[in-house]
């Protein structure tokens, strides 16, 4: 029983320790027990989920981008958002996090409106995939991807559909490596300087991680 007991516990943490992509819906369950036991949050670039997996949700979004909604059990992570062009996407290489965001709080984060690229080559019925990465404070990421087409008519989330959980906050990450160049206007000054909020002495330790999980490569 006890050991029963401990079981238990330690698979409820694991599935604590990963993150669910609510909407547009993920790829395939990614989370908990019920989930294909080949499928792992921690493999890049899709927790082990095939891009050409037969019966998976290809969910409509609009052209100008489209809501994302997170389903979050850490107290802070760090998130990227990366998109691949195509039906079977293996090569995420758009970010729509520049910068990319340190999140604190657990529960549901929904961005009604996800920015994208203004080069991106999208039009009404072409194919996309998400990838959204989170990393702790230990460079460990999870991922998972979810599919979408780009539609003409589609319609991003509204009113009680997309809100954010109580105590849920984000804040960009600037670093030397995301910085806009010198004279720009940006947010951002370059170097180590305190951005944003963002803790200036964390910032060095998270450098490293903008060049490698903006558009979706793998360590
Ligand atoms: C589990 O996933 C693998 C890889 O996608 C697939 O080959 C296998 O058929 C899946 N198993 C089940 C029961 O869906
Ligand atoms: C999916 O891709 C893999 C390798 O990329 C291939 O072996 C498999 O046959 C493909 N499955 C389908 C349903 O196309
Ligand atoms: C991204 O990759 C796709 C192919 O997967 C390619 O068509 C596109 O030009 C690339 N875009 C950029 C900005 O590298
Ligand atoms: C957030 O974490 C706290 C403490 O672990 C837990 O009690 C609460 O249910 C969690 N809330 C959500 C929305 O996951
Ligand atoms: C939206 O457009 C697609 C084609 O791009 C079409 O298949 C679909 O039926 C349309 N849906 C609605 C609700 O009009
Ligand atoms: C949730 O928080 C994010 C990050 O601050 C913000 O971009 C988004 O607009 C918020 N969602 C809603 C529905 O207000
Ligand atoms: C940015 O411009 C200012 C003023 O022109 C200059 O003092 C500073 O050294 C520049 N910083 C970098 C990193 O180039
Ligand atoms: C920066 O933006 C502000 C308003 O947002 C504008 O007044 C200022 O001229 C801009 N500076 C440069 C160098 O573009
Ligand atoms: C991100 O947020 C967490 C908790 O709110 C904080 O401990 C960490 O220092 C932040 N990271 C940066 C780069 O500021």
């Amino acid at each position: 029983m006890a050991a029963l007991a401990l079981l238990l516990l330690a698979t409820a943490s694991v599935t604590q320790a990963h993150f669910g992509i609510e909407y547009p819906p993920m790829r395939a369950n990614t989370l908990g027990s019920s989930r294909n036991s080949s499928y792992s949050q921690w493999l890049q670039p899709c927790a082990g989920v095939p891009g050409n997996l037969t019966d998976r949700p290809i969910t409509p979004w609009p052209l100008s981008g489209g809501s994302l909604k997170l389903d979050l059990h850490h107290p802070w992570t760090y998130i990227f958002i990366n998109l691949g062009l195509g039906s079977d996407v293996s090569n995420f290489n758009y970010t729509l996090t520049n910068p990319f965001w340190n999140e604190t709080g657990n529960g549901t984060l929904c961005v009604p409106k996800l920015a994208l690229p203004a080069d991106l080559p999208v039009t009404d019925g072409s194919q996309a995939s998400l990838q959204v990465v989170t990393v702790g404070d230990d460079g460990n990421a999870l991922y998972n991807c979810a599919d979408i087409v780009f539609s003409a008519n589609a319609t991003a989330l509204e009113g009680n559909a997309c809100a954010n959980s109580t105590g849920l906050s984000v804040v960009p990450v600037v670093t030397a490596a995301n910085a806009p160049a010198n004279g720009t206007n940006g947010t951002a000054k370059t170097g180590t300087g305190a951005v944003n909020g963002v803790n200036a002495a964390a910032l060095s330790s998270v450098m490293a991680l903008a060049m490698v999980f903006a558009l979706g490569m793998s360590l």
